[in-house]
């Protein structure tokens, strides 16, 4: 049965207060979805906050991989996701293909001894894993920055999976040298070698995007995700994370215009005036908007009924391995 979005909220709440459930949402969600969430976040943030939480079921409102890093931190919890949406970003990447990378450093003289792997959190278990069986850990795109900083302390090669944007725009501000498998010439040069992996809703930015914002506002201020191409951030005033560009942009006076770069939920809501999307066409995460406020009620539904629904399951090896990845992150 078909029922408004009103007269869902209303069942939703009433199966919350009922059932050992925490509903959590990550901030590119629909409107209406984000607004039901209990916990509310970036992935690392929901990953953290959910660990403290004491509910038996955690109700995940994102993608696969942000389900799949709760579990792996917490093994006993029941984690549900109303649509197992997988990242694009995360898809480009599995364990074989991460064997594959390594071998191409391997190929051009850099021994698995040399080589120091750091996943993005946007990544499955199975890649996460390997890279802590590695000595590697986890990064995301908040802290990436404190990760390397740490890594290269071991005066080895980063092996950085799976966004080729994330790598570079690091690599550029610490004045490090990055190459792409595949796409450099000389990737052993390289301090930071990265996977050729990307997000698809943070190509859609363009540089004539940005000169587009400047001409037409002159004292505009351009503001990015780190997974735009190095081109835009070069061309931006600001280059953050989810929270941090939710700090940056609510801290800035109502009256200063801001271009966002990212994604449109998450900017739309961002602030009620001199908000703009920085780009013509909408960048919408396709799988982000997959979860409805209707799935979510027949999730919970399905909780009530005993028979959960899209549950989450990783294997013993793959959960040791990827949340050991994780907490060497969490403890830097
Ligand atoms: P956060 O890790 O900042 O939540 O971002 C995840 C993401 O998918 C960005 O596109
Ligand atoms: Fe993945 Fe890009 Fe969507 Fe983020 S916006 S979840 S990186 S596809």
């Amino acid at each position: 049965m078909q029922y408004t979005n009103e007269e869902l909220k209303q069942k939703i709440d009433e199966l919350k207060s009922k059932l050992s459930v925490t509903v959590v949402a990550h901030f590119y969600q629909r409107d209406e979805v984000f607004e039901v969430g209990d916990i509310t976040g970036d992935s690392l943030e929901l990953a953290t906050k959910t660990r403290d939480d004491d509910a038996e079921f955690v109700l995940f409102c994102g993608v696969g991989f942000m389900g799949q890093s709760v579990k792996v931190l917490s093994p006993n919890k029941r984690v549900v996701m109303p649509k197992i949406a997988s990242c694009a970003m995360a898809s480009m990447i599995n364990g074989a293909e991460y064997d594959e990378a390594v071998k191409v450093l391997n190929s051009v003289g850099i021994t698995n001894e040399n080589i120091l792997p750091i996943t993005y959190i946007n990544s499955d278990a199975e890649v996460k894993a390997r890279v802590g069986e590695m000595g590697g850990m986890v990064c995301t795109s908040s802290n990436a920055k404190t990760i390397i900083t740490t890594a290269l302390k071991e005066g080895k090669k980063i092996l950085f999976v799976p966004d080729r944007c994330l790598g570079q725009n690091i690599a550029n501000e610490m004045g490090l040298k990055s190459g792409v498998i595949g796409l450099s010439d000389n990737i052993a040069e390289a301090d930071i070698i990265c996977y050729d992996g990307f997000c698809s809703v943070h190509q859609l930015f363009s540089v004539e995007d940005i000169e587009f914002f400047r001409k037409k506002y002159p004292d505009i201020i351009i503001a990015v995700h780190p997974e735009c191409d190095p081109a835009i951030c070069d061309a931006s005033d600001f280059v953050g994370s989810t929270s941090q560009l939710i700090k940056y942009i609510k801290g800035l006076d109502p009256e200063q215009k801001v271009a966002v770069g990212t994604e449109f939920n998450m900017v739309n809501r961002l602030r009620p005036k001199n908000t703009y999307v920085l780009s013509s066409t909408k960048p919408e995460c396709p799988t982000m908007n997959e979860t409805t406020l209707q799935d979510v009620y027949e999730t919970l539904k399905a909780i009530d009924e005993g028979e959960p629904i899209n549950e989450i399951q990783v294997d013993e090896k793959t959960q040791k391995w990827a949340k050991i990845a994780l907490e060497r992150m969490m403890a830097l």
